[in-house]
């Protein structure tokens, strides 16, 4: 374990006392006001915990929030450090092992996307059945021997745990929620797509696209996590309607589905067994 993983473990570890979650939430666009649903929390910034990323796009602040959800434990994760950033995939190394480091054994990951079924429109939610790596770059590309050397070479066939996914769809089904799933392309930005590359992401199987979480998944499959993964659904992606996407439309979009997502994640948090 490096330093500065083994300091920000150390850290959180002695403001968490004995309250270490099993379950970690990491919080995309869309999904923030989840971390206003944390009781008896624990609030850090990112800022103060070494091995974690420093933050610069609006709406991604930047705080862990250790409390519970109902009787469950939760370690919130609000903010992203995304690859359309830097061109590096491993933005979120430090997080995703500290999480392993302290014991945490599911990453529950969510994230604002562009819909490619037309059955699923804007606002709605998809539970990830798998994803397609579109950018082709890895988080653990280039990783130093000790940092895994042959462990590098993951499995990544039951990315996306089925057994928690069945709970997930059996929490959306008891709370009245309707769920899609489906396979979410990862794709670099920070631009939008264009039609032809929509078109094509469809014809690979794709059913949501958007510029996160991937790299994640593949660390924590690394580390040994196991993961669940929610969409919300922005806009259809581009050349299916008429609308041209922009940032400030995902933002908007977002915001007025927020609380009917953050009602199915806090239900299907307190629906895992772990
Ligand atoms: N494409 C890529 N990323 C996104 C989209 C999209 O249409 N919507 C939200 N994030």
């Amino acid at each position: 374990m490096n330093d500065a993983i083994a300091q920000t473990a150390a850290v959180l570890q002695q403001r968490l006392a004995a309250r270490v979650p099993k379950i970690a939430v990491l919080l995309g666009t869309g999904w923030g006001p989840f971390a206003d649903a944390v009781q008896d929390a624990v609030t850090l910034p990112y800022a103060e915990l070494p091995a974690f990323p420093r933050l610069a796009i609006g709406g991604h602040a930047g705080l862990v929030k250790a409390g519970r959800i109902g009787n469950t434990d939760v370690i919130v994760l609000a903010g992203r450090k995304h690859s359309y950033e830097t061109g590096d995939a491993d933005g979120m190394k430090g997080v995703i092992r500290t999480l392993a480091a302290l014991g945490v054994q599911v990453l529950v990951q969510t994230n604002a996307a562009g819909s490619l079924d037309a059955q699923m429109r804007p606002g709605g939610l998809m539970l990830i059945s798998d994803h397609i790596n579109v950018v082709q770059r890895s988080p653990l590309a280039g990783a130093a021997l000790d940092e895994g050397g042959d462990k590098r070479f993951i499995d990544m066939s039951t990315a996306y745990c089925a057994t928690l996914r069945a709970q997930a769809r059996a929490a959306a089904q008891a709370a009245g929620q309707p769920l899609h799933e489906g396979v979410y392309a990862w794709v670099l930005g920070p631009q939008f797509e264009t039609p032809a590359e929509i078109r094509m992401l469809r014809l690979l199987g794709a059913d949501a696209v958007g510029m996160s979480t991937v790299p994640e998944t593949i660390l924590a499959r690394h580390a040994g996590l196991r993961v669940l993964g929610l969409s919300l659904m922005t806009n259809m992606a581009a050349g299916m309607e008429a609308e041209t996407l922009s940032h400030a439309h995902t933002m908007a979009t977002a915001g007025a589905a927020s609380a009917r997502a953050v009602k199915l994640l806090s239900a299907v948090v307190q629906a895992l067994e772990i």
